[in-house]
């Protein structure tokens, strides 16, 4: 059975097979997590990601991690939060989903995750947990090969979120 936990930390200092980046359709880099991963795996990432030449909102790709950690970096887009009925939390959950069906393919055992749009993309935090909680529970088969999924939280606030919606769902 597949461990789902949240903690707070920096994810570019988790030690897990692989981290998501909270990234956009360049792939070329930004602020946020998506700064702070590039700055941690240097040079490097960004040149595998110009190779890579972008990807849509909702989808995800794979690179190396080069100076992090974590062996690899799954690079997914989440959706600019525009109130809701602009498909948002359908292309949310299918950057969970799509990050899962890498690591699958990669045979990963440990994953960990940012709170996806719910920074510069101004995501409501309370419905995004939900939706990260529901959707990775849900793409996980009892038997998964993936035995740990971390959802890193940057703030004690957000770290409260998600131990609730895990909790709840744990008691379900
Ligand atoms: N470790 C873990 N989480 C982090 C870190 C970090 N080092 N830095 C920021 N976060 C958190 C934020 O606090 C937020 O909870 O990641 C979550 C996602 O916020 P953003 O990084 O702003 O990502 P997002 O809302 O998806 O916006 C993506 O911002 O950085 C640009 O290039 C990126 O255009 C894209 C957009």
């Amino acid at each position: 059975m597949t461990q789902l936990t949240a903690v707070r930390g920096d994810i570019t200092q988790l030690d897990v097979d692989a981290i998501v980046n909270a990234a956009n359709e360049s792939l070329l880099g930004g602020s946020g997590v998506d700064g702070a991963i590039h700055r941690a795996a240097g040079p490097e990432l960004l040149a595998a990601c110009r190779a890579i030449g972008g990807c849509p909102t909702g989808a995800a790709r794979i690179t190396p991690g080069f100076a992090l950690p974590a062996r690899f970096v799954i690079h997914t887009v989440g959706p600019v939060w525009r109130g809701g009925k602009h498909q948002e939390p359908a292309l949310l959950a299918s950057c969970y989903r799509e990050s899962l069906a890498l690591a699958h393919d990669h045979a990963l055992r440990s994953i960990a995750f940012p709170a996806i749009s719910t920074g510069n993309y101004g995501f409501p935090l309370a419905l995004a947990t939900r939706i990260a909680v529901d959707t990775v529970a849900s793409s996980l088969a009892p038997d998964d090969p993936l035995q740990r999924v971390t959802f890193c939280c940057f703030s004690d606030h957000d770290l409260a979120v998600y131990e609730r919606e895990l909790a709840q769902r744990a008691a379900s």
